[in-house]
């Protein structure tokens, strides 16, 4: 860790922000796994502090590029100017980024308050739904095939890591599973992987599940955190991403009323993404994409039931016979297919 202790910490951030007076109080945020985070309080504000070693922060054995924060550094400052400027509101932005420390891997940021995540708020549905899509829609759209956004947000690594730790595992995770088809389909999954590699035609966010959306201060509203995995890539990686996660988030919901709830938001950010792309619909989300769609929202569903990510979310501990693992596994299969 970068900084060696709370003095540490407190001075970074007092030397960093004119004016902060630090009350002294810290508080590590647990909800990630990749960085340490850290709201640190001051006599009229908090912050936000978030750093990144050269290693996963819960598991430090396993390496990983610190660069990904300057990307989201990078994403994050592209807001604060247009083309992307103008699609922020009170309804729908980023924290702001205060301040960038290239050589320590750690920035300051908004703190954009105590707000609950996406699949664990009580209160979502049509009004989020439609900001929501209104906001991935128009991000989309106004950075599709801008060349200067397609070089500030150059992150192939992201899309590299993606490919060895999520497609290209996808045959081996459905051939342990006994899938018939899992070559044919770990073949698909490989070569969308591959494909991701190459330069998209948009900005995407790039890591739009659930955990990075934070809901709230008003109703309706949300604060998109989390872009380190920002690439300016297609969009079928954010669109299929967040419906795998609305799909599983309805399968898991423990009463009616909260799967009515999230299929109401899906359906909302569905038609509002689409009008929001408009005119270029047809250029952005065209055929290709539609089918890549239903490849990324397979290989989603597999990594979070019986792949890599299993752990900390929805099917933590169930195993292949579990009765929610065959079905998901069976939504995620015909997907692929
Ligand atoms: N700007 C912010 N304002 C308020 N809370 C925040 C902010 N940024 C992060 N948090 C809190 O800190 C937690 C961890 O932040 P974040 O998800 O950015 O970390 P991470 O290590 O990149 O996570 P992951 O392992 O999922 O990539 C979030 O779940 C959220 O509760
Ligand atoms: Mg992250």
């Amino acid at each position: 860790m970068a900084f060696s202790s709370s003095e540490d910490l407190l001075a970074f951030v007092s030397n960093a922000v004119p004016g902060f007076e630090p009350t002294g109080a810290i508080q590590a945020l647990s909800g990630g796994n990749l960085n340490y985070v850290w709201r640190v309080f001051g006599e009229e504000q908090s912050l936000i502090v978030k750093q990144a070693p050269p290693y996963i922060a819960q598991a430090p054995d396993i390496p990983l590029s610190p660069q990904r924060i300057l990307i989201e550094a990078a994403a994050l400052r592209l807001f604060a100017k247009p083309p992307l400027q103008d699609i922020i509101s009170g309804h729908l932005r980023p924290p702001g980024l205060i301040y960038t420390d290239e050589k320590n891997y750690a920035l300051i940021l908004e703190d954009v308050g105590n707000l609950k995540s996406l699949d664990i708020h009580p209160a979502t549905g049509q009004r989020l739904g439609t900001n929501l899509g209104v906001f991935i829609g128009q991000l989309h759209r106004v950075t599709f095939q801008d060349e200067a956004i397609a070089k500030a947000i150059d992150n192939p690594q992201i899309q590299q890591s993606r490919l060895e730790v999520q497609y290209a595992q996808a045959r081996r995770i459905l051939t342990g599973f006994g899938a018939s088809n899992a070559a044919e389909l770990g073949d698909k999954a490989e070569q969308l992987g591959e494909k991701y590699l190459t330069k998209g035609k948009c900005l995407i966010m790039g890591d739009l599940w659930p955990r990075s959306v934070l809901i709230g201060p008003k109703e309706g509203q949300a604060r998109i955190i989390d872009w380190e995995f920002a690439h300016f890539g297609r969009p079928a990686q954010d669109v299929a991403h967040f419906l795998a996660h609305l799909w599983m988030l309805q399968h898991c919901a423990e009463s009616m009323e909260k799967k009515r709830r999230f299929r109401q938001l899906q359906h909302a950010f569905v038609t509002s993404y689409r009008a929001a792309l408009g005119p270029k619909m047809p250029l952005i989300f065209d055929e290709e994409e539609t089918e890549d769609a239903g490849v990324h929202f397979g290989a989603e569903i597999l990594a979070r039931t019986i792949g890599s990510f299993q752990n900390g979310y929805l099917y933590e501990g169930l195993d292949h016979s579990h009765p929610k693992i065959k079905e998901a596994v069976h939504v995620a299969v015909l997907h692929l297919a």
